[in-house]
């Protein structure tokens, strides 16, 4: 199936309170909301979906209880574990966001393992933000072009490149479970022209058939990217306007 929905990004919150509403600890609805996470990532290829961004943990999530944050790097752990043979089967290329330094030795480990077996397959582009906050990621891109360009000013290109995954680009729809209407740091940049998605279901009951209503309702909006038609893309909208300033 062919869709304009090539990169989705999703913000999987809500583990917390689908625990407490069932008198679980949090940590429970960790586990179960990294439960189905492979079940979102096998049906983005189905949908035609290239690159899915996951928010993990942010780099504020940090100043939660040290049991609820030694639990999700656990959790973390475990999933580069028990999922790599899976993900590497699909030729999924896998990378992890964000600023993993904080992180053991054994982990740091995994992750690299992880990403180096498959840095050049062609499915599905996923990418993991963990401790991952969009406001790092746009100082860590500007500070790598000063250091490489001192007195050179950068261009949006520039900037683009120089972001944890260039490669996955703008996004073309950000999905927010748990019922809240924020975006908590979230890929700033890339969400400029991101059709947005909140849907009250908390991440743990997320399925795979919801997720396809999603795409497919947001497949069928209007993208004008500021023109006043429908548009294939923000960077053909982008160019149409360097030709119309041109002849004026
Ligand atoms: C999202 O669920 C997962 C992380 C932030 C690590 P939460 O833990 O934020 O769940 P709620 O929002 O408290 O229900
Ligand atoms: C955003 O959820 C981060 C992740 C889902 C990983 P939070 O639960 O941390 O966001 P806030 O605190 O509601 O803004
Ligand atoms: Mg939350």
């Amino acid at each position: 199936m062919q869709s304009s929905i090539k990169h989705v990004a999703i913000i999987m919150d809500g583990n917390g309170r689908w625990a407490t509403q069932r008198r679980r600890p949090r940590l429970w609805g960790h586990v179960r909301g990294a439960s189905i996470v492979s079940d979102i990532v096998e049906a983005s290829d189905n949908l035609g979906v290239k690159a899915l961004t996951l928010y993990a943990f942010s780099t504020e999530n940090w100043s939660r209880p040290l049991d609820e944050v030694t639990g999700l790097v656990k959790i973390l752990n475990k999933f580069l574990i028990k999922e790599r043979q899976r993900l590497i089967k699909n030729k999924v290329a896998f990378k992890v966001i964000g600023d993993t330094s904080h992180l053991n030795s054994e982990i740091k480990k995994l992750i690299q393992d992880l990403e180096h077996e498959t840095k050049n397959f062609e499915g599905l582009k996923l990418s993991f933000a963990f401790s991952y906050g969009a406001r790092k990621e746009i100082v860590d891109s500007i500070n790598s072009w000063i250091v490489k360009h001192p007195n050179q000013l950068m261009t949006e290109q520039d900037f683009a490149n120089g972001l944890y995954r260039p490669e996955t680009g703008e996004v073309d729809l950000l999905i927010r479970t748990g019922g809240d209407f924020r975006i908590s740091n979230f890929l700033l940049w890339q969400i400029a022209y991101a059709e947005l998605f909140f849907t009250q279901t908390k991440w743990p009951e997320f399925s795979v058939a919801e997720y396809t209503k999603i795409i497919n309702s947001v497949a069928n909006r209007e993208r004008r990217f500021g023109a006043i038609h429908s548009m294939p893309s923000l960077d053909e909208s982008q160019q149409l306007a360097k030709q119309h300033i041109n002849q004026i």
